[in-house]
């Protein structure tokens, strides 16, 4: 059952993981030209099943397909459009690809509930450092704050909306209707868990919490050649010394996760001693006390190291969010749905953040979870089956009959 849809849903997410910023690879960063292509694409698949479609205020593709009456409640069914550099082709796009495929399935058949698809315009956060723009509009949490934050060439996230050819002044025409019923997000797992347990799908009941910093080195560039090894400030040296200490602190706490992802470093000449090194962590726990322990430790121990090298650090927290549990009576009712589509029952954490944990804030959320094969993600190998996605696609289809029988009481 939906074999061909799900092979109709792979080939479009890997014509749409074609649009990039970069030749040759996936890059898609917010209202980037590349995601004006995936939005008309999308919006032709949307208006051919009768669907309204407008790009809101921070660029979020918005379908609507209404319900059986005017004054329906509406069930949120996204995922983000853009991507990570050098992303595989279902990481977010495969979560609005099969919210319409939902649509095409309904075959025009109304529910008690109207159903709007959101293609979010930026969750990852790559190029202003600050993830999940598109959700946080759609709950009222873009301020003049946001707004003004810069990416690398000094543009501000207020700019590129004007770039894109919106305005920032319509950013209350982002937020979700006051009768939403919930949020529904389809998303691969990203990791290893489905693979190594050989179960196709699982339901998302919680999502960790995750914060990101940026740890500055600041020391003193000299020439390699006729600065002593004694008494250098060498601020990569000192960056790459806290690296060692990121990993070893994660290793050594259970169920913690703790990376760093960029490393800038000025001047950046072969022969010049590093003056100034720019390191960001994102650390993720279950737990929000072993999370904000962990995110102060890192920040202690870039400090111990500084003082002994003669550096200087500037810390510069990027975001915190908490963990975030999803709706226990959306999570029950999909994971009787996943039953019924006769995939094997699973309940599981998500180790990746996701608009859900966004939304999950303000209406009840749940999430989907679609088997990665080897766990690859965040990589050009990225991949799922047609097996995998048809069976997602029949728990899905369940899951909306069954919501609607709830809706109509
Ligand atoms: O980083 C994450 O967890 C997600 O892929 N944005
Ligand atoms: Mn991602
Ligand atoms: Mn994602």
């Amino acid at each position: 059952m939906y074999a061909d849809v799900a092979r109709d849903v792979i080939s479009r997410c890997r014509s749409l993981a074609t649009y990039s910023d970069e030749p040759g690879f996936t890059t898609r960063t917010f209202l980037s030209d590349s995601m004006c292509q995936v939005h008309a694409d999308l919006s032709a698949w949307m208006a051919r099943v009768g669907m309204s479609v407008r790009l809101d205020a921070v660029g979020n593709l918005r379908g609507f397909y209404a319900g059986a009456s005017a004054d329906a409640p509406r069930l949120l069914v996204g995922s983000h459009l853009d991507t990570v550099p050098h992303a595989g082709a279902f990481d977010g796009v495969l979560g609005v690809v099969m919210g319409v495929a939902l649509i095409e399935t309904l075959h025009g058949r109304r529910l008690p509930f109207g159903i709007e698809i959101l293609g979010f315009s930026e969750e990852e956060g790559v190029r202003f450092g600050v993830p999940f723009i598109g959700s946080r509009a759609v709950v009222l949490d873009v301020d003049e704050a946001l707004l003004a934050v810069q990416d690398a060439r000094g543009i501000t996230i207020g700019q590129a909306i004007r770039d894109f050819g919106l305005d920032p002044a319509h950013i209350m025409d982002a937020r979700a209707e006051a009768n939403g019923l919930g949020y529904f997000e389809f998303h691969i797992e990203q990791g290893p868990v489905l693979d190594t347990l050989h179960r196709p799908l699982a339901v998302v009941d919680r999502i960790v919490g995750r914060s990101c910093a940026d740890a500055i080195f600041n020391g003193s560039p000299g020439h390699a050649g006729t600065t002593p090894m004694d008494g250098r400030r060498d601020a990569l040296a000192g960056a790459a010394e806290w690296i060692g200490g990121v990993e070893e602190y994660a290793r050594c706490t259970p169920g913690l996760v703790a990376t760093t992802g960029q490393v800038d470093v000025a001047p950046g000449a072969a022969n010049v001693i590093p003056g100034r090194c720019r390191v960001s962590v994102d650390v993720r726990h279950a737990g929000d006390d072993a999370r904000t322990a962990a995110i102060d430790r890192l920040r202690s121990l870039a400090h111990e190291i500084a003082a002994r090298r003669g550096l200087r650090i500037d810390w510069w927290p990027r975001f915190d969010h908490p963990a975030t549990t999803m709706s226990r009576s959306l999570v029950e009712m999909l994971a009787r749905a996943v039953e019924r589509a006769g995939a094997p029952g699973m309940i599981m954490s998500s180790g990746a953040g996701h608009d859900a944990m966004i939304l999950a804030a303000h209406m009840p959320a749940t999430m989907l979870f679609i088997r990665t094969p080897g766990g690859v993600s965040h990589h050009p190998d990225e991949s799922v089956t047609e097996g995998d996605v048809a069976i997602a696609l029949a728990a899905g289809m369940n899951f909306l009959d069954e919501l609607a029988g709830a809706v109509d009481g």
